[in-house]
């Protein structure tokens, strides 16, 4: 658990509930959580995924870990300190936009079951909806699709510490949805998804 090492800080409430936020924007905000080794096609399906949901006059946002690695998490790197503070930061994030009443969508590897239970505990405790997506595929698949070339890096020693190769991934026992992309295309893991926010009653508010 992150220290808090403020003081002399007093939490101001404001006028406008979360529930009046999902009012006015005709949905619910909530937090889709896409965990799942790097190559899995995590962001290729958030980026269908928000097209889609943007075509259908909801609103959402993508967090994509390589992008917030750019800029919020650019301090950070992939010891499992860092990659506990990227999940922690970005788990608040996600929860603003979702409290905020948008359909956030986080990408990230989020290896460690701590990190991701510690992000769902957090929404639990403000109210808010978060329903984790495991982006499951064999190691060999992801290894043999290597898009960025980083498995082959990691397998000749040249990146240390890579998921999947000589740092773990813990597979949730529990997730919300399970898409297999190695038997499934994209349109169908969209599709699993739209059904999984509908099925959770988050497309209307
Ligand atoms: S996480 O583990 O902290 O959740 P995150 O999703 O933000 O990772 O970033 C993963 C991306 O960083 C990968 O897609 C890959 O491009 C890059 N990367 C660089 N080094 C590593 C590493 N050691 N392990 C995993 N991914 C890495």
């Amino acid at each position: 658990m992150t220290e808090q090492l403020a003081t002399n800080i007093t939490w101001h409430e404001g006028e406008v509930s979360h529930a009046q936020r999902n009012q006015s924007l005709g949905q619910k905000g909530a937090t889709l959580w896409m965990t799942g080794l790097s190559a899995s096609g995590k962001s290729t399906i958030a980026v269908a995924l928000e097209q889609v949901l943007l075509q259908q006059g909801k609103h959402a946002y993508r967090l994509d870990g390589d992008n917030i690695r750019h800029g919020l998490n650019k301090n950070l790197g992939f010891s499992a300190e860092d990659r506990a503070e990227n999940i922690r930061r970005i788990g608040e994030v996600s929860k603003l936009f979702a409290d905020a009443g948008i359909l956030s969508i986080a990408s990230f590897i989020s290896p460690y079951t701590a990190d991701r239970d510690l992000v769902r505990k957090l929404h639990e405790d403000a109210g808010v909806a978060f329903i984790e997506v495991y982006v499951d595929l064999p190691l060999e698949v992801a290894e043999s699709r290597d898009p960025k070339g980083l498995y082959k890096k990691a397998r000749a020693g040249e990146i240390k510490g890579f998921t999947g190769i000589d740092d773990p991934y813990e597979a949730p026992t529990n997730p919300e949805l399970h898409l297999k992309t190695h038997e499934m295309s994209v349109e169908d893991s969209v599709r699993a998804l739209l059904e999984c926010l509908q099925d959770n009653n988050l497309l209307e508010a």
